[in-house]
C-alpha cells in the first residue's frame, strides 16, 4: 500500500483528514506551506511525516512522491474565503489554478493516478431547487466558486488524457471540531457561521451578526447545511478507498440534507454553552443565496458514507469545547 500525499494537511479540514487516515493504518505525508495551517496540529498526528512546502514548487512536490512512494493524493490546499476572492480574483486563481496545475503536473509526471479534491458547493452559484444533487446547475457567483468548479473540470480532462481517477467532493459548511478534543478550526480572519456564534458566546467577540432577516425562509434568516468535518473526513477515507478499487472520475456533495436557519444556530448556541448571545440584524450580503441544503445521497449510496455527527448541538458541541480549552487557538 503507497503512502498518501495531503496537500493543506496543517488545516482545518485536512489535519482531521489525516487523523482519520493514519488510524485506518495509510501512511501519510502532510505537505503546506503553514501560510494558514499550523505546525501544532502534528503534536496529535504521531506517524504523519510532514513536508513544509507550496502545491506550486512541482519539484519538491515530484521528490516527495518519489521518496515517500506516494500513490495518491488528497488535495485541500487552497485559499477558501469568498468576499476575499471577490476583492483579489487573481489570487484565488495563482493558488487554486496555476499551482494545482503544477501539482497535477507533477502527480502525473510521478504516475500517481488517484486524486481526491476538495470542492465546495460555491460551485453551485444560486440555489436553483433544494436540495442540491449532483445534476444541479453550477454557476458560481464568485471567483472562489470559480476556480473549485474549474479544478474539477481541469481533473476531467487529466482523466481523459492522462487516466488519472478523481474524486471531487463538495463540501456545504464544514463545522465542529475532533470529537477526541485534539484538533480543531483555527483560521484567521474567522468568516464562518458557527465558530463566530461561539466567539460571542465565550465573549470572544461582543455579538454575532445576522445578514439578512427578510428571505423567503420560516424565521426569514438564511439556512444552511452543516457538516462534521470527522465525517468530512470519513468521505475521504471512502472516496480513496473507492479510487484504490477502481473507481471511476466522479463528484460527490457532501452534507447532512437537513438545514438549519441563522436564528436556529443561534439558538443552538445558547442551549449547548449555557451562554449568552448577543445576535445583531444586518443587511443582507449579495450573492448569499436563502438556501443551501445537500443531497448527499450519491454518496451514501455509492460509497455507503453515513454522516456519525450529523446533529447540529453535536457539531456545536465538539467546536465550543475546542474553542473553550483554546481561547488564542493552536497558539494555546
Ligand atoms: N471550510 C469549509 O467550510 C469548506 C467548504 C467547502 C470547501 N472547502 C475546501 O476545503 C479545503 C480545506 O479547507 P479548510 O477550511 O481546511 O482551509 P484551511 O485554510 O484551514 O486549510 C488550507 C491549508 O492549505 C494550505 N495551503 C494553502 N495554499 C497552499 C499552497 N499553495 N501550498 C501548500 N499549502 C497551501 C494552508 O496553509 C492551510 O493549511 C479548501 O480547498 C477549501 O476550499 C472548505
Amino acid at each position: 500500500m503507497g503512502a498518501i500525499l495531503v496537500t493543506g494537511g496543517a488545516g482545518y479540514i485536512g489535519s482531521h483528514t489525516t487523523k482519520l487516515l493514519l488510524k485506518k493504518g495509510y501512511e501519510v505525508v502532510i505537505y503546506d506551506t503553514l501560510e494558514l495551517g499550523h505546525r501544532q496540529v502534528l503534536n496529535h498526528l504521531p506517524g504523519a511525516k510532514f513536508v513544509q512546502g507550496d502545491i506550486g514548487d512541482g519539484s519538491l512536490i515530484a521528490s516527495t512522491i518519489q521518496e515517500n512512494q506516494i500513490d495518491s493524493v488528497i488535495h485541500f490546499a487552497a485559499y477558501a474565503s469568498v468576499p476575499d476572492s471577490v476583492a483579489d480574483p487573481v489570487k484565488y486563481y495563482q493558488n487554486n489554478i496555476v499551482k494545482t496545475l503544477a501539482l497535477l503536473d507533477a502527480i502525473n509526471s510521478q504516475g500517481v493516478k488517484h486524486v481526491l479534491f476538495s470542492s465546495s458547493a460555491a460551485t453551485f452559484g444560486e440555489t436553483k431547487y433544494v436540495p442540491i444533487d449532483e445534476q444541479h446547475p453550477q454557476f458560481p457567483t464568485n471567483p472562489y466558486g470559480q476556480t473549485k468548479l474549474d479544478a474539477e473540470h481541469i481533473l476531467h480532462w487529466y482523466d481523459v488524457a492522462f487516466g488519472i481517477k478523481s474524486i471531487s467532493l463538495r463540501y456545504f459548511c464544514a463545522a465542529g471540531a475532533d470529537p477526541e478534543g485534539e484538533l480543531g478550526e483555527d483560521h484567521t480572519p474567522e468568516t464562518h457561521m458557527i465558530p463566530l456564534t461561539l466567539f460571542a458566546a465565550l465573549g470572544r467577540r461582543p455579538s454575532i451578526k445576522m445578514f439578512g432577516s427578510d428571505y423567503p425562509t420560516p424565521d426569514g434568516t438564511g439556512i444552511r447545511d452543516y457538516v462534521h468535518v470527522t465525517d468530512l473526513g470519513q468521505a475521504h477515507v471512502l472516496g480513496l478507498e473507492a479510487l484504490k478499487n477502481g473507481a471511476e472520475t466522479t463528484a460527490y456533495n457532501l452534507g447532512n440534507g437537513k438545514g438549519y436557519s441563522v436564528k436556529e444556530v443561534i439558538e443552538t448556541g445558547r442551549k449547548v454553552t449555557g451562554r449568552e448571545i448577543v445576535a445583531e440584524s444586518a443587511p443582507r450580503r449579495p450573492g448569499d443565496p436563502a438556501e443551501l441544503i445537500a443531497s448527499s445521497a450519491k454518496i451514501e449510496r455509492e460509497l455507503g458514507w453515513k454522516p456519525q455527527f450529523g446533529d447540529l448541538p453535536t457539531i456545536m458541541r465538539t467546536a465550543y469545547e475546542w474553542f473553550e480549552k483554546h481561547p488564542n487557538g493552536y497558539e494555546g
